[in-house]
């Protein structure tokens, strides 16, 4: 299947993104949220992305002003074309939202369209069940900042076809990403893997092993991270972080994943990391 427009459901930090990337490579883009003012604000982060590329020389100007010209913003399902190939979904975090959204576009879209979606642990089994089209239907996980960032984790429910894969995994490579294919469990490889790393780093550190900075030091400079999995934490979000861990230990029944004590006292607290000011470190100032 040769896929020529996209459709991206939600404008926020990883919508702008996808519509940012899929518009550079060559693909016509509908990028839909609420309301104008949201993706008038997605567009200038775009804008303000590709002039960075610019700036460094990996994209030219024609290139940018052409890629920005391939982006349309909506906000009504009646102005959705009808020869959309993908729609890659990309609201908030939240399995209600994501099934009604799906049930809707698998409506309204043509019969050929694949529906993915960029959750980052919802089931993909589970968003699928609320369409007439599961096979159709498959994730498509984005990192964070899109355009850097290489990998692509592809998803497969339970009934995707292989040409819903194929056609996700070459698309991903004409994005000059990485794809990487995985099953449907809960956290699939790259959130389930990171956050029991995070969780015993925590678990680490509540059982006084060491410092935060000598727990992230040692992570970074023995392991060569790029960052400590406590200041990780912190750029994620603890309530975020939380919320995965209870997704494992709810998915797999395993009490090897149960959050940490320290974790859930902080999250109970406020103490949420970056965006509260106050986590593992303090960023107040
Ligand atoms: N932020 C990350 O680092 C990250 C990384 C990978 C995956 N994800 C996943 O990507 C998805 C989006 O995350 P985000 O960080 O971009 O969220 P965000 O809050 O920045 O953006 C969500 C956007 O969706 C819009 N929206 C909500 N309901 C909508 C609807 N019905 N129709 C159209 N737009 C709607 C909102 O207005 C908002 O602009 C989530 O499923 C998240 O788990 C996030």
């Amino acid at each position: 299947m040769d896929i020529k427009k996209v459709l991206v459901l939600g404008g926020g930090t990883m919508g702008n993104g996808i519509a940012h990337v899929c518009a550079q490579y060559g693909f016509n883009v509908q990028l839909k949220d609420l309301t104008e003012d949201v993706l008038a604000k997605s567009v200038g982060i775009i804008k303000t992305n590709m002039e960075r590329q610019v700036a460094k020389g990996k994209l030219t100007e024609a290139d940018m002003n052409a890629s920005l010209g391939r982006i349309k913003t909506i906000t009504k399902n009646e102005d959705i074309d009808n020869d959309v190939d993908l729609m890659v979904e990309a609201v908030f975090e939240n399995v209600e939202l994501k099934k009604k959204e799906f049930a809707i576009m698998d409506e309204l879209l043509p019969a050929h369209t694949i529906l993915a979606t960029n959750t980052s642990s919802q089931s993909i089994t589970k968003v699928a069940s609320a369409t007439k089209r599961p096979e159709q239907v498959i994730g498509m996980h984005f990192f964070n900042p899109v355009p850097m960032m290489k990998l692509v984790e592809i998803i497969r429910g339970y009934v995707t076809s292989d040409e819903t894969y194929k056609a996700t995994h070459d698309m991903t490579l004409k994005l000059e990403k990485t794809p990487i294919e995985v099953n449907d469990y809960p956290g699939f490889a790259t959130s389930r893997l990171i956050m029991v790393m995070i969780n015993e780093a925590i678990f680490a550190l509540w059982e006084g092993v060491g410092t935060p900075e000598a727990i992230d030091t040692g992570m970074k400079l023995g392991m060569n991270h790029p960052m400590g999995p406590l200041a990780l934490a912190d750029l994620v979000g603890l309530d975020i972080a939380l919320n995965v861990m209870n997704t494992l230990v709810a998915g797999y029944g395993d009490d090897k994943y149960r959050p940490c004590p320290l974790l859930k006292k902080m999250v109970d607290a406020g103490h949420l990391g970056r965006k509260s000011g106050k986590g593992f470190y303090d960023y107040s100032k």
